[in-house]
């Protein structure tokens, strides 16, 4: 090698450490803003029959509380403020309530603000499948005039051991006070 060779490995080789030294300062603020992409996404429907006094073979939820106003029996008036509604719905990978189903939704949902149809889910998807054994746990304000909402993938457990991440729910379909059908387009971003 050349003198001349040599200081211009020797630049090079300078800049590459600086380089490295850059790009590692600190892997824990490097953490902080990683690519904010889901390390595993899923999409399931669940389906919620409210029991409504004349359905005790096929409902899947039942109001457990109601406001002075109400009743157990029949959603409350003023946007149904005040009711608050159980439920173990079957959770499958279409849209149709017949398909078998992979797991259970169970919760509730109560319904918390008398100007505006409004609620705020807490619920787990359980499974105890070939495919998925454990729970994701979920809980935040669901807005149901938005034709989407956010709420939070707050756990897990199992197969979704330490989760946490991002549902998006959408009303796939809604029948009267007794049907509804929530499209739950769930992105984790913490998987273990
Ligand atoms: C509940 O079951 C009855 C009897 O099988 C059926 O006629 C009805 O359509 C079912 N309701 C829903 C929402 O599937
Ligand atoms: C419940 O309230 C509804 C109206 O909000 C009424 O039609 C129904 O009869 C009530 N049921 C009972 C069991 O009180
Ligand atoms: C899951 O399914 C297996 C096999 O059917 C059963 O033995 C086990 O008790 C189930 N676990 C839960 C938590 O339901
Ligand atoms: C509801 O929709 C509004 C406007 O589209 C949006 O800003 C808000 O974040 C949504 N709320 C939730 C909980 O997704």
């Amino acid at each position: 090698m050349t003198p001349k060779n040599l200081t211009s490995a020797a630049a090079v080789f300078l800049l590459l450490l600086v380089v490295c030294s850059a790009t590692s300062t600190g892997p824990r603020t490097h953490h902080h803003h990683h690519r904010r992409l889901p390390c595993k996404r899923m999409i399931f429907y669940f389906h919620d029959i409210l029991y409504n006094g004349h359905n005790s073979e096929n409902a899947t939820a039942t109001i457990v509380g109601a406001p002075a106003w109400g009743n157990t029996t029949i959603l409350a008036g003023k946007n149904h403020f005040g009711n608050v509604v159980v439920f173990d719905d079957p959770i499958t990978l279409d849209n149709n309530l017949h398909s078998p189903p992979v797991g259970r939704a169970q919760g509730f949902y109560l319904y918390d603000k008398k100007d505006i149809f409004t609620a705020w889910l807490g619920f787990s998807f359980v499974f105890n499948s070939t495919d998925h054994k454990g729970t994701i746990n979920f809980a935040g304000a669901d807005p149901l005039m938005n034709k989407t909402r956010d709420i939070s993938v707050i756990g897990g457990t199992g197969d979704f051991f330490m989760t946490r991440g991002m549902a998006t729910l959408s009303t796939d379909a809604f029948e009267g006070e007794v049907y509804f059908r929530l499209r739950a387009d769930i992105r984790l971003y913490e998987c273990w």
